[in-house]
């Protein structure tokens, strides 16, 4: 049975940018649940959010990757059956990009940390990772991480339409294994496709 068979349809009404944050002073009021998005630059963090808010382009993918230095959140409204929600999903910087100096990296860890560890509207963060790849230090120190301060991760595979059907099927189930994560808490997704994207928003609303 397909992943996305037993999720209810959800369907992103409207989504607007809601800020963008250097830093705390800049972030927004805190009054909508949040989700965040981490993961290792050039992942797909940035178009698997344009994807569940139904609008390709509203978070800019990059060029560049390793740039993004600065949080942006985007208040997306979605229509579940009868239900109206509204949720803020963060875009964060991402990490593991090779040609960013020591000092760079203090100041994204700063930034990052400062958001993650004291921000009282996050009700989820999502490591994304590309399925074609292993799980390395960053990943499974995110998840550590993340578990240790009792907000159980949700590792979400992306970029699936990149393998054929049998090796994809192989893929997620290794890095399930590796991420010794509960059945439930992995996801394969493709914002090309939109594949698993309902049962991506299935299990971020359960959160929020
Ligand atoms: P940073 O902002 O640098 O951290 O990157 P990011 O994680 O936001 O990645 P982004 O969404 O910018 O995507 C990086 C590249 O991967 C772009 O060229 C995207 O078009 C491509 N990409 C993202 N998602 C998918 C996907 O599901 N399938 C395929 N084939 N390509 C994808
Ligand atoms: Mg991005």
């Amino acid at each position: 049975m397909p992943a996305d068979a037993a999720a209810p349809r959800v369907r992103a009404v409207s989504a607007e940018r809601l800020a963008t944050a250097a830093g705390p002073a800049q972030f927004p009021p805190g009054d909508l649940p949040e989700i965040a998005f981490a993961g290792r630059s050039n992942v797909g963090k940035s178009s698997l959010l344009g994807r569940l808010a139904g609008r390709r382009g509203l978070a800019r993918t990059s060029a560049e990757p390793g740039k993004t230095r600065l949080l942006h959140f985007y208040r997306v409204e979605c229509a579940v059956q009868d239900e109206r929600r509204s949720v803020v999903l963060v875009d964060l910087p991402g990490y593991g990009y090779a040609k960013v100096s020591k000092q760079e990296r203090a100041r994204w860890r700063t930034l990052v940390e400062g958001y993650l560890g004291n921000r009282p509207a996050l009700r989820a963060v999502i490591v994304l990772h590309d399925v074609r790849r292993e799980l390395a230090d960053a990943e499974h120190e995110l998840l550590l991480w993340l578990a240790e301060r009792g907000s159980p991760a949700l590792l979400v595979l992306t970029k699936t339409d990149k393998l054929a059907p049998m090796q994809r099927a192989l893929r997620i189930r290794a890095l399930t294994e590796a991420a010794e994560l509960p059945e439930g808490h992995v996801l394969a997704t493709s914002a090309s496709t939109g594949d698993g994207i309902d049962a991506l928003w299935g299990a971020l609303l359960d959160r929020v």
